[in-house]
């Protein structure tokens, strides 16, 4: 079988890689089409190494004849258009915020929760959770299995990628600005990003988190479960790709380093890298282009009764998005469509 694949905000950074792992993955489409704003109908974006693929205006675009549309184009447009492609009888697997907590959606990590996808008949629209959440959910699964996942601690370290191309450029001129003494200029961000660090992504909640903070606790109770506490604290940092994270967990039983290391080696879409020595652990500019979540630094916290202390990494735009949302499409091909 061969498959009509619509990608929405395929000029994007998101959309970019989902093309790019398409590609890779020689997923099986007879057709492949991106979709943007007006401003970007026309221009061409790359498919795979050799190929390009014109961009096509998503605001009149008939999905009827498309059977999988992987949408990036921001919460706004996909509350639009979503629903629209999934009304003509396409399955819309939504990167954005839009969908994810609507009890009719499924929220899906394919390592973690793979039978939530069956419910996409629905609203025909399946969620794809925020970068931050799924490479946390990735790490945590294996062990929650192991020793039940009590509470957690997350501090992120989130690269600038995760708020969009524009985001990319504002972090270069800042940067150059600095060092030509010229004035430094402020859109996407609240605060400098060169050379600082900012605790503030996405908007301010009630309660005095930021709405990035409550996805992390909301999404990790959707996809893992709803028993485990999470407190986060999620900063952006001037890096490009790739998002670390300090996490601390807290478990029910005990568990000790060795069999959580183990179970995280043998665990789907992990790769351990933990070595106590210098260039021991991974780092955002490593994983850039890697499929993996890595986990490094894995050692007991004695602050509690059963506690690992970890460090979690992973490129935002690949495991964070585009990869997860691509691995959902390859899931639906071979267990939902052939059944
Ligand atoms: N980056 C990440 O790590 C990440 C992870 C998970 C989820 N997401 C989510 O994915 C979405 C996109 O993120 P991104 O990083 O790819 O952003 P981006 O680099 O700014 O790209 C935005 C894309 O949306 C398109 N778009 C904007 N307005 C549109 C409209 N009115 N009609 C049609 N297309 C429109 C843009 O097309 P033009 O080029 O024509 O403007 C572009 O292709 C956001 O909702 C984001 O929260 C991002």
């Amino acid at each position: 079988m061969s498959y009509r694949v619509a990608v929405v905000g395929g000029t994007g950074n998101v959309g970019r890689e989902m093309l790019q792992i398409l590609a890779e993955h020689d997923f099986p489409a007879e057709e492949v089409v991106p979709l943007a704003s007006s401003r970007s109908a026309g221009s061409e974006v790359s498919f795979g190494e050799d190929k390009v693929l014109k961009v096509r205006a998503l605001d009149n675009f008939d999905f009827k004849g498309f059977d999988i549309a992987l949408f990036s184009p921001g919460a706004k447009v996909s509350a639009v258009h979503a629903p629209r492609a999934a009304a003509a009888g396409c399955v819309v697997i939504d990167n954005t915020s839009q969908f994810r907590m609507d009890p009719e959606v499924p929220l899906v990590v394919p390592e973690v929760n793979p039978d939530a996808i069956a419910g996409y008949r629905k609203r025909n629209i399946i969620a794809n959770p925020n970068c931050s959440t799924i490479q946390m959910v990735v790490a945590l699964k294996p062990l929650h299995d192991l020793a039940r996942i009590k509470r957690v601690v997350v501090a992120t370290y989130q690269s600038v990628s995760g708020a969009g191309k524009e985001a990319m450029e504002e972090l270069f001129e800042q940067t150059r600005a600095i060092y030509m003494n010229a004035p430094v200029e402020r859109q996407k961000f609240t605060k400098q990003i060169a050379f600082n660090c900012i605790p503030h992504i996405d908007v301010f909640m009630p309660d005095g988190s930021t709405k990035e903070e409550w996805k992390m606790v909301a999404e990790t109770h959707k996809i893992l479960d709803p028993d485990i506490a999470v407190s986060a604290t999620c900063v952006r940092v001037p890096v490009f790709i790739g998002h670390a994270e300090a996490v601390n967990v807290e478990f029910e039983q005990p568990i000790d380093e060795a069999a959580a290391t183990a179970a995280l080696r043998s665990a789907p879409g992990v790769s351990v890298i933990d070595h106590r020595a210098d260039e021991g652990y991974v780092t955002q500019v490593e994983c850039v282009g890697e499929d993996a979540v890595f986990v490094s630094r894995i050692r007991k916290d004695p602050t509690v009764k059963h506690g690992l202390s970890l460090w979690v990494v992973s490129d935002n735009l690949r495991k964070g998005a585009a990869l997860n949302a691509v691995q959902i499409a390859e899931h639906l091909v071979k267990h939902e469509f052939a059944a």
